[in-house]
């Protein structure tokens, strides 16, 4: 496996990346290919997001950590999808959305020979799952999806909303909460909804 270069230079990396808890703990370790990932700005935001929404569930320094690095490398796998997929200016055909949607399985297999990432690695392969069991790739339901893809799904969902993409305009942040709400208890976790809610409407307050 091609990890980092020296200490040095994976020190000076870290300097100039990031100084989140868990990428200095971790970059000594991380494979390149990961590390580009860690970047990528929408990974950064739905990052910011799960760790705030993280932090008033009160989940422990060690679940913060491990949810970091699930919201950050969650479409790592995106990695192995051809270009053509990827950025394709129009609407996949079924077979392209069958390649598509092994993502999640693909990315939990780039961290699995990570040593140490085991959980992270299962929060990423399940982070489409969703509450009612429509989701995939094991069509999981409830609380067997595991907390950390349950809280990505959400801040992924509302980033995604609040972005403008190439086939219509960002929703405003007051829309995409009732998005949100709106598949809460079907695609999204009711509980963390409604803590999503409550937190963002405060800060809007
Ligand atoms: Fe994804």
């Amino acid at each position: 496996m091609a990890l980092w270069g020296t200490p040095e230079t994976a020190a000076r990396d870290i300097a100039a990346a990031n100084d989140s808890p868990g990428y200095v703990r971790l970059a000594p370790v991380f494979p390149r290919r990961l590390r580009d990932h860690w970047l990528e700005g929408h990974a950064a935001e739905v990052a910011e997001l799960a760790l705030d929404l993280g932090r008033d569930l009160d989940l422990s320094s060690h679940e913060l950590l491990e949810l970091e690095l699930a919201a950050r490398l969650h479409d790592v796998g995106k990695r192995a999808v051809p270009d053509s997929i990827l950025c394709k200016p129009a609407s996949l055909s079924a077979a392209e959305w069958s390649v598509m949607r092994r993502h999640p399985e693909w990315g939990s297999g780039m961290l699995a020979d990570v040593p140490g990432l085991e959980a992270v690695a299962d929060a990423v392969h399940a982070h489409h799952e969703r509450w009612d069991g429509s989701g995939y790739p094991l069509g999981l339901v409830g609380e067997s999806i595991p907390l950390a893809s349950r809280i990505v799904g959400v801040c992924d969902a509302f980033s995604a909303m609040t972005a403008d993409r190439p086939y219509r305009a960002a929703l405003s942040a007051g829309d995409a909460l009732r998005e949100l709400q709106r598949c809460s208890g079907s695609q999204f976790d009711p509980a963390i909804v409604g803590t999503f809610v409550a937190s963002s409407q405060s800060v809007a307050a």
